[in-house]
């Protein structure tokens, strides 16, 4: 197979989505790779470590996109790469779809297979290709508030560790997933007060554990919620129902509870975002104000360090390439259900039950499509 990799054109994004070790797994298992041009410049990566793993270096991204029967990205197609697509592309990337009717309507009109990064599982039903990301993010969400409440960032000016005799900052965390837990554990060891919320018991009581009585665990009733909120300096969301748009957990009502100049980090905001308030921001143009109430909301987190991102996401995304490569979409997904998972769009249709409901679109079981399509 022909697999191509171009260089992310999503504003402020400097990962990519194969390193030179993918390459070599791919070119020893027979495969062609095609690499744009300074595709991996972001990442400190250099055409030439490309080169020399086998890869052919391409000018652009229409000779990438022209070339590569599957097209492994990082970010979610944006719409001069949707142009690009065709039916007989397999697509392999984040693409967050149930936030974003006008992207699913470009997948299904150009026929392309395409399976999202997010919704792939393992065997228990985890996420493995949005794990890494999530580490990455949790930790990034409790740098970025500490930051954001220093005074002149705007924030409340309180140092999130306190000092001895004065108090230190408390943290909230709803949603205790890979995100939640990386967060609390960044903040638990920048001495912050930290309260985990969630709705599972089950991972309150493993969060117990591994925090080992150093973060009070919560269950995120909405009463809970706000009796808390007035307490709190920084609160970081990061909820996720699987495929689904994220739910509100704090409402704008709720803001008002909140003490001025607090800091709100929305890491669900690439499911829509789970703070009624929330809406996208870049890592030029981080934050913004409702209410007293700085927001950030960056949707792209990880893109910020590409060089921990990119080998991160590509640890765990590098077998599943070589296994669509070696075997193409249909009998990949065959041998391995959880990939199939994945498959957001098939040949004009949504495969994937919680997109379809969140955009409003007919709903395909992918067994339907999938063998017909990739025939
Ligand atoms: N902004 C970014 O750059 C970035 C990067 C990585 C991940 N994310 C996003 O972060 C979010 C969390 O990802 P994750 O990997 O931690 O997911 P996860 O599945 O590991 O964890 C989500 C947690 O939310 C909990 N939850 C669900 N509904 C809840 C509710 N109403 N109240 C409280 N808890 C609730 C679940 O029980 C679960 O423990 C996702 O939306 C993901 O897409 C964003």
């Amino acid at each position: 197979m022909k697999v191509g990799v171009p260089s992310e054109i999503k504003v402020d994004e400097y990962r990519v989505a194969l390193t030179p070790a993918g390459v070599r797994e791919l070119v020893d298992a027979g495969h062609e790779v095609c690499v744009q041009r300074g595709a991996g410049v972001g990442s400190a990566i250099a055409d030439e470590q490309y080169e020399a793993q086998g890869a052919r270096i391409l000018p652009d991204g229409a000779a990438v996109f022209g070339e590569a029967d599957m097209i492994v990205k990082v970010k979610e197609p944006q719409p001069t790469e949707v142009a690009l697509l065709e039916p007989r592309h397999t697509l392999f990337t984040y693409l967050h779809l149930a936030a974003d009717k006008g992207l699913t309507e470009g997948l299904m009109r150009c026929g392309a297979t395409c399976i999202a990064y997010e919704t792939v599982e393992d065997v228990r039903g985890r996420l493995p290709l949005l794990a890494p990301m999530s580490e990455v993010a949790g930790k990034i969400a409790t740098q970025a508030g500490a930051f954001m409440l220093e005074k002149p960032l705007g924030g409340r000016g309180i140092l999130l560790g306190g000092v001895p005799g004065v108090a230190a900052a408390n943290v909230m965390v709803i949603g205790g997933g890979v995100v939640g837990m990386n967060a609390a554990m960044i903040a638990i060891g920048m001495q912050a007060t930290v309260y985990v919320f969630d709705r599972n018991i089950d991972r309150l009581r493993e969060l117990d554990n591994v925090f080992g009585g150093r973060a009070d665990t919560c269950f995120a009733s909405t009463l809970s919620v706000e009796e808390r909120l007035p307490e709190m300096d920084l609160v970081i969301g990061a909820v996720l129902v699987h495929g689904a748009k994220a739910p509100h957990v704090i409402g704008r009502a709720q803001l008002s509870l909140m003490k001025r100049h607090a800091v709100l980090v929305d890491v669900s905001i690439d499911q829509g975002g789970c703070f009624e308030t929330s809406r996208p921001t870049t890592h030029s143009d981080p934050t913004y104000e409702v209410d007293g109430v700085a927001h950030y909301c960056v949707a792209n987190m990880p893109g910020a360090v590409p060089i921990t991102s990119t080998y991160a996401l590509t640890n765990a995304t590098m077998p599943y390439v070589v296994q669509l490569a070696n075997l193409g979409a249909a009998r990949a997904c065959e041998e391995n259900p959880g990939l199939k998972m994945g498959v957001n769009v098939v040949g004009g249709k949504v495969t994937y039950e919680p997109v379809a409901q969140a955009v409003d679109v007919p709903y395909v079981p992918v067994d339907e499509l999938l063998p017909v399509a990739a025939a």
